[in-house]
């Protein structure tokens, strides 16, 4: 019997059965007459995941990683001071890019298991009189360690400071899964990508813009073609691309949106958090540590389990991987060998979880971590016992999971 890997790292998600199927159509002519009567709706209901009111949504063919590239070359200039900080591989990444394609960041580097640091944030922009600052960049999700940042403190920081830079959110390991709201937060940019909360292959980079961003358009002299914005919104309007569209993967967005929308984003997110305290109940019952440093840092997306000393959480990855075909995240560059992921986003469910624990057990213990079998599986049990909403059993739950 040949079982296919149980995928646990924190992107791709699993893709839910009503969307595999939407997906699996003949190909089809993105310039037909009535291919508008498709997109526009999409286009409007993909507001609806970023609680974005106004503005619009960009559905790009790249990964999240194009997003980020969209973002910063049709909004800013280059040599623009803007604020950064870095606590993870994304986060360094995202600066990265910054300083690639010409911007001048202010970063603070922070330790690996914090997030955004709001206080330096706020004393920054309250020192920038002048408001060479143009625009603040904060990671909501740091995949590589388990840490959701404050954004609506970031905001504050702004708002207090009377400060007018674009506000940058990369959201791609929170959209869908951890509350997010663009408007109230009065967020430019926020940048996401399909394989995560979005339940979807990889392939699309999904950047939500403000009207505040939209404007900063006009002034940004930055070099774009691919990316271009103008390009988009000419040929978005009418329910079009500039270039031809992976229409499967847009088919399989509104197959997503659906699910999204039907269960309720704001029950989406407390699943979430319920799936993701299970795990955090398991690591407690292990003994072990998370990455993320405190409690206001935990992520509900994914959790990074530091492994004992003289233990390589490779290992640990390696042996779940080969022996129990359980695929889990591992530890990228400066946690590399110190920490294991274990992603809980998307289409899960306590069964789901509790099968990826049951594995994270065996392949630890194979690995010498000295644990009570049954430890870390047994707390979840209970947790998912005693906080299951589902009263009535004589009825079927929603089952998102495929
Ligand atoms: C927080 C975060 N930002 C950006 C990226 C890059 O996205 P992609 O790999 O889709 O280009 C990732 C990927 O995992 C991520 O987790």
């Amino acid at each position: 019997m040949h079982v296919k890997p149980h995928l646990f790292i924190p992107g791709p998600s699993n893709v839910p059965e009503a969307i595999r199927s939407a997906m699996d159509i003949r190909m089809e002519d993105m310039r037909s007459p009535d291919f508008p009567e498709f997109t526009l709706p999409l286009f409007e209901d993909a507001k609806k995941a970023f609680k974005l009111t106004k503005g619009r949504v960009f559905l790009y063919p790249s990964s999240g990683t194009g997003a980020w590239e969209a973002a910063i070359t049709n909004t800013l200039n280059r040599g623009d001071k803007v604020l950064m900080s870095r606590f993870g591989q994304f986060s360094v990444l995202w600066a990265d890019m910054a300083v690639r394609l010409g911007l001048k960041p202010q970063v603070f580097d922070e330790e690996w298991g914090v997030g955004v640091p709001v206080e330096k944030y706020a004393e920054a922009l309250a020192a920038d009189k002048n408001h060479e600052i143009k625009a603040v960049f904060a990671t909501h999700n740091e995949t590589a360690t388990g840490v959701t940042s404050d954004i609506a403190g970031v905001r504050k920081a702004l708002n207090d400071a009377n400060h007018p830079a674009l506000l940058f959110v990369d959201g791609v390991s929170s959209v869908g899964c951890i509350d997010f709201r663009m408007d109230e937060w009065g967020v430019d940019c926020c940048v996401s990508g399909s394989q995560k909360g979005f339940m979807l292959p990889t392939g699309l980079g999904i950047l939500a813009v403000s009207d505040k961003a939209l404007e900063a358009n006009k002034s940004s002299k930055m070099e774009r073609c691919y990316f271009s914005f103008e390009d988009m919104i000419k040929q978005n309007d009418n329910g079009y691309f500039p270039y031809t569209p992976a229409t499967q993967l847009l088919r399989g967005f509104r197959a997503s949106l659906d699910l999204l929308l039907a269960e309720g984003l704001d029950n989406v997110f407390a699943r979430h958090n319920r799936m993701a305290t299970g795990v955090r109940k398991a690591v407690e019952g292990w003994g072990l540590q998370l990455c993320a440093k405190e409690p206001k840092w935990y992520s509900n997306t994914v959790s990074a389990i530091l492994v004992p000393e003289g233990i390589d959480s490779a290992q640990v990855v390696k042996t779940a991987y080969f022996r129990y075909n359980l695929s889990l995240g591992v530890g990228l560059t400066k946690v590399a060998g110190k920490v294991f992921r274990i992603g809980h986003l998307g289409a899960i469910d306590e069964i789901l979880i509790g099968s990826a624990l049951f594995g994270v057990e065996m392949a630890m213990r194979d690995c010498g971590i000295q644990i009570t079998p049954g430890s870390g599986t047994g707390a979840a049990i209970e947790f998912f016992r005693e906080t299951s909403t589902a009263s009535d059993t004589s009825k079927p739950q929603l089952k998102l999971a495929s």
